[in-house]
């Protein structure tokens, strides 16, 4: 087939359309809350569901089957270096908390603790799981959310090998949001 494309490998096509932030998610656990690091995630409706992929080679797979609940973290560049190690380390092995200098506050409506360096956190429950056993797809329900009004640098998005981007330059065409005006 002539064309101005190059084939690219269906393996890699998550490259090509990355989703949200990276975020951290913490649940409970059994010696420490659990924390990991999360680029497979995405809003799936406008009243708070939102789904993510959690598998079973993480250690908040675990808990999070058995308690039900997660906090969804958001970082900005200030904590880039420290979200990758985060995603490279087990909580069954260290209490990444105390290793990588991050703090747990309180939650109000579920156990898993915020991460008090993060600009956003977002306390949900698991709505459905039955996505889990074939994709790793958690559907979660977020049930309270805070965010950080003094946050300064921007969120970053994971690119699926090891690069990452900043979130950039805003482009406000609500104007042009005619059919959606109620979102905007
Ligand atoms: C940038 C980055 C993105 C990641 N994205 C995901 C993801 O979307 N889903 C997932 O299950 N694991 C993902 N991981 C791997 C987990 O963060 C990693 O397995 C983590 O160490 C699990 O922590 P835990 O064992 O304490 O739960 C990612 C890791 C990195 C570094």
């Amino acid at each position: 087939m002539s064309s101005i494309f190059e084939p690219y490998p269906v393996s890699l096509v998550h490259q090509l359309i990355e989703p949200g932030p990276t975020v951290m998610i913490t649940t409970g656990g059994d010696q420490w809350p659990t924390i990991m690091t999360n680029g497979f995630n995405m809003p799936v409706r406008h009243d708070g569901t939102l789904a993510v992929v959690v598998g079973p080679w993480d250690t908040t797979y675990e808990t999070l089957r058995r308690v039900g609940e997660c906090v969804i973290a958001v970082p900005d560049t200030g904590l880039l270096e420290t979200t990758v190690d985060v995603g490279n380390a087990s909580s069954a092995q260290m209490n990444k908390w105390e290793h990588f200098g991050l703090t747990q506050l309180p939650a109000s409506t579920i156990e898993a603790p915020l991460i008090g360096e993060c600009v956003a956190n977002i306390e949900c429950a698991v709505e459905d799981d039955t996505l889990v056993d074939a994709y790793d797809l958690w559907i979660l329900r977020a049930r309270a959310a805070w965010l950080r009004p003094d946050a300064e640098t921007p969120e970053f998005h994971h690119r699926g090998n090891g690069t990452f981007t900043e979130n950039g330059q805003l482009h406000d065409l609500r104007d042009r949001m005619t059919k959606w005006q109620h979102l905007t």
